[in-house]
């Protein structure tokens, strides 16, 4: 049982900090957001995620799991901190490590004894040389400490999952005893660990999200290929993706990538690479193909109804995918702006994110389900591919809309019972 601070109690830090709790540990979990402490006390969630409140509820009652807002509190009895807060991106694409880098001293300031320090946010090569040069100059106490890189791979929606059933925890280190502790720290999750450098640690977390990134861009500049050519990208993936070389996920066209992680950290990477005298012109290549499958979803709309001002269009799904109520980078804000510039009337659902996206878009009419959604519009737009959009009642659907006309930005419903239906039914790719 170790004894571990979080600092920082969003996505990761909150779902980071239960997870050591569920498998044994001690755990504080530190913000400097006073509400999301506050309803964190009261075991309320500041945003959804399946399987989430449990996990706090139960810890909190076996008293492993608690929460605070001074780092002081956290840091001083930690044998483990984890940096967790956000890295946002910056104008030029740069990672915004302020957050970091504040964290940094005020740990160095507040811890005793030996500490490991944990970088779990995703964070450019060389963040970790930062850290411990910040913790070494404003190292209070003299405490003994070293630096880890840990990157962490969950997915938002299946996040509690995910950390419990990791792929393979990769461990950054400099000295042994370090990657000893973490790599005895998550022993109970029984995956193959990669013990490495702390540069190569936090490069292979940008490698491996620019190369989900390219495999969901690929497969969108195939489906354009094969909405002018009469071929079916679905199949096309799929043929691919018997492939064991290739494999089958991420193999979905759509309208492109979106959320907290796939679009800061392609274009931090590109940075990455820039400063180390790599033009990284795949991965450029890579986030314009997504900007154009945002574009092209907007133009199929317009190109279905015609003239857009004055019509009413019905949001399915607002999310960036499905299963989260995170809207940060999602797909819906971009589209639903194009369209309201254009003078479209917008009525929305999302089984989860609509008060995030009331903060957002506090003017269009939000409906109670996909139903009244449809009720009077003149087409319907799914953005998302929430479970519950795949079993409407379609039929029931097609008497309420104005037009029966449904635009899938996902790729959720078959083409041919959708032609049976009498549906105007256009998706990507085909
Ligand atoms: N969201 C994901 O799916 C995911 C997956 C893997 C990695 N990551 C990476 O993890 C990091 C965190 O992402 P997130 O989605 O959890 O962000 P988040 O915005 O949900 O959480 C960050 C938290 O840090 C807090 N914070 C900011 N500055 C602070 C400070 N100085 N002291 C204490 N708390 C502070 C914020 O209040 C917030 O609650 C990012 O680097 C991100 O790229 C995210």
């Amino acid at each position: 049982m170790k004894n571990i601070a979080i600092i920082g109690s969003g996505h990761v830090g909150l779902v980071t900090g239960a997870c050591l709790a569920e498998i044994g540990n001690s755990v504080i979990c530190m913000d400097d957001d006073v509400k999301k402490i506050e309803s964190l006390q009261k075991v309320i969630m500041p945003f959804y995620e399946p399987d989430m409140a449990e996990i706090v509820q139960k810890n909190v009652s076996s008293a492993r799991l608690s929460f605070t807002t001074s780092v002081e509190e956290a840091v001083v009895n930690a044998d483990i901190v984890f940096i967790c807060v956000g890295t946002p991106q910056k104008p030029d694409g740069e990672a915004d490590l302020t957050q970091v880098e504040n964290v940094a001293w005020r740990v160095a300031r507040a811890m005793r004894g030996y500490t490991v320090i944990v970088e779990k946010s995703t964070v450019p090569v060389k963040t970790g040389g930062w850290i411990k040069r910040t913790i070494a100059l404003n190292n209070a106490n003299n405490a003994d400490y070293d630096i880890v890189s840990n990157p962490e791979f969950l997915r938002e929606g299946k996040a509690v999952y995910d950390f419990m059933h990791p792929d393979r925890i990769v461990i950054g280190a400099e000295s042994e005893r370090a990657a000893q502790i973490i790599r005895e720290l998550y022993k109970p999750l029984k995956a193959p660990v990669i013990i490495t450098n702390i540069e190569t640690s936090e490069l292979i977390k940008h490698a491996s999200n620019a190369f989900l990134a390219t495999k969901i861009s690929y497969i969108n500049a195939i489906a354009s290929i094969c909405e002018n050519v009469g071929a079916d990208v679905e199949k096309v993936a799929e043929g691919m993706g018997y492939d064991r070389r290739i494999g089958t996920d991420f193999l979905n066209a759509g309208i492109g990538y979106g959320g907290y992680c796939l679009p800061k950290d392609t274009a931090a990477f590109i940075r990455i690479a820039e400063e180390a005298g790599y033009d990284f012109e795949l991965l450029k290549a890579v986030r314009k193909i997504n900007e154009y499958q945002r574009q092209q979803l907007f133009y199929k709309i317009k190109k279905e109804l015609w003239n857009l001002n004055g019509k009413t269009i019905g949001i399915l799904g607002l999310s960036f995918k499905p299963d989260t109520d995170d809207m940060r980078e999602a797909p819906a804000i971009d589209i639903i702006g194009r369209l309201l510039e254009e003078g479209v009337r917008i009525k929305a659902y999302d089984p989860r994110a609509m008060d995030n996206c009331r903060a957002i878009f506090p003017d269009i009419e939000y409906g109670k389900d996909a139903y009244e959604v449809a009720e009077g519009s003149d087409a319907l737009v799914i953005v998302t591919e929430w479970d519950e959009f795949k079993k409407l009642d379609l039929l029931k659907i097609k008497s309420l809309l104005q037009q029966p006309i449904i635009v899938d930005g996902r790729n959720i419903y078959e083409p041919a019972q959708m032609e049976r239906l009498g549906f105007i039914y256009r998706r990507v790719g085909r």
